[in-house]
């Protein structure tokens, strides 16, 4: 079965689709993006994931030439086409095809482009631990916004699977983590306190990191919104991260230290199985 793409109103082979040489995506990242995790052919957290697309969009100054009924209606179809149970949809908005020239395209229309990405198996409640990395965060300063200009991103990863590692942990100038390369970052301190970055302009705003702390929230678990630099994250009785993709995994080694005594903790591993609970239960 071949993969189907989506390309500007066109539904077409994954291999054959592509996208003008001038798309504003290519030339200047001037666009955003989604990613939505698909469980048993159902969007995940879908409400949050296209709120957050029309607020990119508006933050960028792109202005939306369709509706969310009919963008709701696009990736039913990927769904389907792609045969997808469990995966991902990748939706991408760019400023369009114009002329090269950095101010705003006159008459051009947003071009919409998405992907659908199959996983091999539904994501499990257990948890592999997996280890990271800190490196410097030298994004700019709108981090809040999706955008498709993610560079400083993939180098950072690029680093952490050169050494062996799932994730990299980013660190801004002040010595604080923002969040990790594609992940929000979470401790449980060694009093029990759960812990996440205010979000503000410094991190994305993960929709999974909302939905976690709602699942936390029914749990009558309090979560902290509040810096903490890296020595509080390696002393830390359990460190995980959270995404459309990753759910929520724990984090077992950092750098060269080891978290807690290595095993995944408690909280990280009861918000897992409840996130897949909560999803197939249709929650979220
Ligand atoms: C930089 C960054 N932070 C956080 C996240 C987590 O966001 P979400 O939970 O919406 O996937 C992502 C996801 O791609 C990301 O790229």
């Amino acid at each position: 079965m071949s993969r189907i793409a989506y390309v500007n109103g066109r539904y077409i082979p994954h291999s054959q689709a592509s996208v003008h040489v001038e798309d504003r995506g290519y030339q200047f990242a001037d666009g955003i993006y989604e990613v939505v995790m698909v469980l048993n052919g159902q969007p995940i957290d879908y409400d949050g994931h296209l709120k957050r697309l029309y607020n990119s969009l508006k933050l960028i100054k792109i202005k939306a030439n369709f509706s969310e009924a009919s963008l709701r209606i696009i990736i039913a179809r990927m769904i389907r086409l792609n045969h997808l149970v469990n995966g991902t949809i990748y939706v991408q908005v760019t400023r369009g095809v114009a002329r090269r020239d950095h101010k705003f395209p006159t008459a051009s229309q947003p071009a919409i482009v998405m992907t659908a990405k199959l996983l091999a198996s539904m994501p499990s409640p257990s948890q592999k631990g997996v280890a990271a990395i800190t490196v410097a965060d030298e994004r700019w300063a709108r981090r809040d916004i999706k955008t498709i200009q993610l560079l400083p991103n993939c180098l950072a990863k690029q680093e952490a699977a050169e050494k062996g590692a799932f994730e990299a942990i980013l660190v801004m100038p002040d010595g604080s983590v923002s969040e990790g390369s594609s992940s929000n970052v979470w401790l449980v301190t060694d009093k029990g306190e759960l812990v996440t970055r205010k979000a503000n302009e410094n991190i994305l705003n993960g929709i999974t990191r909302q939905s976690v702390q709602r699942i936390a929230g029914m749990h009558q678990l309090k979560v902290s919104e509040r810096t903490f630099d890296v020595a509080e994250m390696l002393n830390a009785r359990e460190v995980f991260i959270t995404s459309a993709t990753s759910i929520v995994t724990a984090v077992t080694k950092i750098d060269d230290t080891v978290i807690s005594d290595g095993e995944i903790g408690v909280v990280s591993a009861a918000l897992r199985e409840d996130y897949i609970q909560h999803a197939h239960g249709g929650v979220l």
